[in-house]
């Protein structure tokens, strides 16, 4: 495949950990932790590749309702797995990841404080790293990423720096978690289901799509060469003829 068809941001819902260890006979817990792994092992080969902006969806507002022992137990991998990347400092290095959290990580907000500490020093760490940016959306929903730019917007107009009238798209995008990154190209859901669940709401309107049966956990670069491959023999039309 020739780079101009590669996708420059792809967006993927990681789903199907729950039935993934179901199927085994497993806690659910064990399939976020095998869900862990693929998400390493894509960015991986993502970067590999040169795919320049990632965005995974770990974790949406909606999912706080899940039952209070799962919250739990999802939280305390993400901590564990900050903790032990943050310990791999060398790896890191090498790997060269700009990762950048996306979504409600205000102080208060439902996010263990300890956790969004964790998520700072992560974004701290690798602010200088340059071969890959991957977005993780937690505590993210995309209809209330709207609505913090629309409120933005709304402060600014309020304060006379800008007028109703006279916004463009511009600037919502700026009130966006991604400002300044290009839009997804690509979304990809693995698990069979086949809708957006709140994800990159805003910036999806021209993506591609690719849904496929095979469960997160199971993900495997051969998996997104196939997608890749779909997405390039895509017609993109942008609205045009
Ligand atoms: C989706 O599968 C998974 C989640 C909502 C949980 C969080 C995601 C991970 C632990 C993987 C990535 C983590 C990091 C740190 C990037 P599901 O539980 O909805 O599965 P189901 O639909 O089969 O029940």
């Amino acid at each position: 495949m020739n780079n101009e068809n590669l996708p420059r941001h792809i967006g993927i819902i990681m789903d199907g950990n729950g039935r993934w260890a179901a199927q085994r006979g497993l806690p659910r817990t064990q399939g976020h932790r095998a869900g862990v792994e693929a998400f390493e092992r894509i960015c991986e080969y993502a970067a590999d590749i040169g795919i320049p902006y990632l965005t995974f969806y770990a974790f949406s507002t909606e999912n706080w309702a899940r039952p209070p022992e799962e919250v739990a137990a999802i939280m305390a991998l993400f901590r564990r797995q900050l903790e032990s990347t943050k310990l791999r400092q060398a790896e890191n290095e090498q790997k060269r990841w700009r990762i950048r959290y996306i979504g409600d990580l205000r102080e208060g907000g439902p996010v263990p404080p300890d956790i969004l500490q964790l998520l700072r020093e992560m974004e701290q760490s690798s602010a200088g790293m340059d071969r890959t940016v991957v977005n993780i959306a937690v505590n993210y929903g995309g209809r209330q990423e709207i609505l913090g730019a629309a409120r933005r917007l709304a402060r600014l107009c309020a304060q006379g720096e800008l007028g109703p009238d006279a916004l463009t798209e511009q600037d919502m995008e700026a009130g966006l978690y991604t400002a300044g990154q290009p839009m997804p190209d690509l979304i990809i859901r693995p698990s069979g289901e086949q809708r957006l669940s709140n994800f990159l709401l805003w910036q999806c309107a021209y993506a591609e799509f690719w849904f496929s049966d095979v469960l997160w956990p199971d993900f495997t670069p051969a998996h997104l060469d196939e997608a890749l491959a779909a997405y390039a023999a895509r017609n993109r039309r942008f609205g045009e003829i």
